[in-house]
């Protein structure tokens, strides 16, 4: 499994290139939707963390394990390490064009 999301988490890194294309048509609204649906591709929330902490009426920037970018203020990190989440990475975190670190380790 871990394995699988690190092939995952590579995947959507080499994808950014291509999405510098579209930073224009992105916003901090773009970051919250990839994000709650990667929230929705989850198959295991041990401990229905991000079930209660990532709701669309906090900021996504307040978000556990989010880091936002001080200067634009755009979703560029998540660390979701030792949460024990289980699931698929959805094409949507594509959409996350400033990220630049992604850990996702069993
Ligand atoms: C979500 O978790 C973060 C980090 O632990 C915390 O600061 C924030 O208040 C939580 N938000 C909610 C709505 O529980
Ligand atoms: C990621 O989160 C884990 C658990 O909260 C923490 O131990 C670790 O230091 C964090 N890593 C980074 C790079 O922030
Ligand atoms: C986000 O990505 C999904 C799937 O790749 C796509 O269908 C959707 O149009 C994108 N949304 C935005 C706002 O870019």
């Amino acid at each position: 499994m871990g394995n699988t999301f690190l092939y995952l988490a590579l995947l959507v890194i080499f994808h950014f290139p291509m999405t510098i294309f579209c930073l224009k048509s992105t916003t901090i609204l773009t970051d919250q939707s990839a994000l709650l649906a990667f929230k929705d591709h989850l198959v295991h929330d041990p401990e229905s963390l991000l079930a209660t902490n990532w709701s669309a009426s906090t900021p996504v920037c307040n978000w556990l394990g989010v880091g936002c970018g001080s200067k634009h203020h755009r979703v560029i990190a998540l660390n979701l390490s030792g949460l024990g989440l289980v699931g698929t990475l959805p094409p949507h975190l594509g959409n996350l064009s400033f990220l630049s670190y992604f850990h996702k380790k069993q």
